[in-house]
C-alpha cells in the first residue's frame, strides 16, 4: 500500500533537512543485505524518480535524478507542472507543508492513520484561520489496520 501510491509520481520534492535525511537513509546506497523489501522497493523508487531539494544553501544534491531549486513554492510548482507534468508529491518537512496547506497549494492529500499512538514534534496542521474544505475521494486498508486516505481540495 506504501508504495502503490508512487506509481504514477514524476517528482518529489524535500526541504533541504528532509532531502539530506532522506539520502542517508533512503537512497540505494543505504541498503543492506538482509534489509525488508519493503525498503529496497521504495529506495529504488527514491534513486530513479526525479528529486528536488529545496535549498537557498546546499550546492550539489549528490544524489542521482536530484537538483537544486528555491525561490517561491508556489512559482517552483507552477515551473515544474507546466515543465513535467505527472504527480508531484511533497515529501516534507513539516514547514514546507505547512507552507503549502497555508497557502492551499495542494491539488491532493494522503493522510495515512496509524494504529499508534506516538511521537513527538510539530505538527502539519497547526491554527487554521481559514476553512480548508476537502472532497473525499478513495480510502485504502492496510493489513495491520492502518488506512489511507485520499482528498482533493475543493476551489
Ligand atoms: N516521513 C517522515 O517522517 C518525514 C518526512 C520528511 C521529513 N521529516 C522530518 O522533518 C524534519 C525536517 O523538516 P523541516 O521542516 O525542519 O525542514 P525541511 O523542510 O526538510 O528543510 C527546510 C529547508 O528547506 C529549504 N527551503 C524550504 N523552502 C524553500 C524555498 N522555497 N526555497 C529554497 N529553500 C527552501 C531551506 O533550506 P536552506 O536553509 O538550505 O535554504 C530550509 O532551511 C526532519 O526532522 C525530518 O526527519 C520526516
Amino acid at each position: 500500500m506504501w508504495i502503490s501510491r508512487y506509481d504514477d509520481v514524476s517528482t518529489v520534492i524535500m526541504g533541504r533537512r528532509s532531502f539530506l535525511g532522506h539520502r542517508r537513509v533512503w537512497s540505494g546506497k543505504a541498503r543492506r543485505p538482509g534489509d525488508p523489501k519493503f525498503q529496497f522497493d521504495y529506495s529504488h523508487f527514491l534513486d530513479r524518480v526525479d528529486k528536488v531539494c529545496l535549498s537557498h544553501k546546499l550546492k550539489d544534491p549528490a544524489w542521482e535524478n536530484s537538483r537544486i531549486m528555491k525561490g517561491d513554492l508556489a512559482q517552483i510548482l507552477a515551473d515544474l507542472r507546466r515543465e513535467k507534468g505527472g504527480n508531484i508529491i511533497l515529501e516534507g518537512g513539516p514547514r514546507l507543508v505547512q507552507e503549502v496547506l497555508k497557502r492551499r497549494l495542494a491539488d491532493d492529500y494522503w493522510f495515512f492513520v496509524m494504529p499508534v499512538v506516538y511521537g513527538k514534534g510539530p505538527r502539519y496542521w497547526g491554527s487554521m484561520k481559514d476553512q480548508n474544505t476537502l472532497k473525499f475521494l478513495e480510502l485504502k486498508h492496510g493489513e495491520d489496520g492502518e488506512l489511507l486516505l485520499h482528498y482533493e481540495a475543493v476551489r
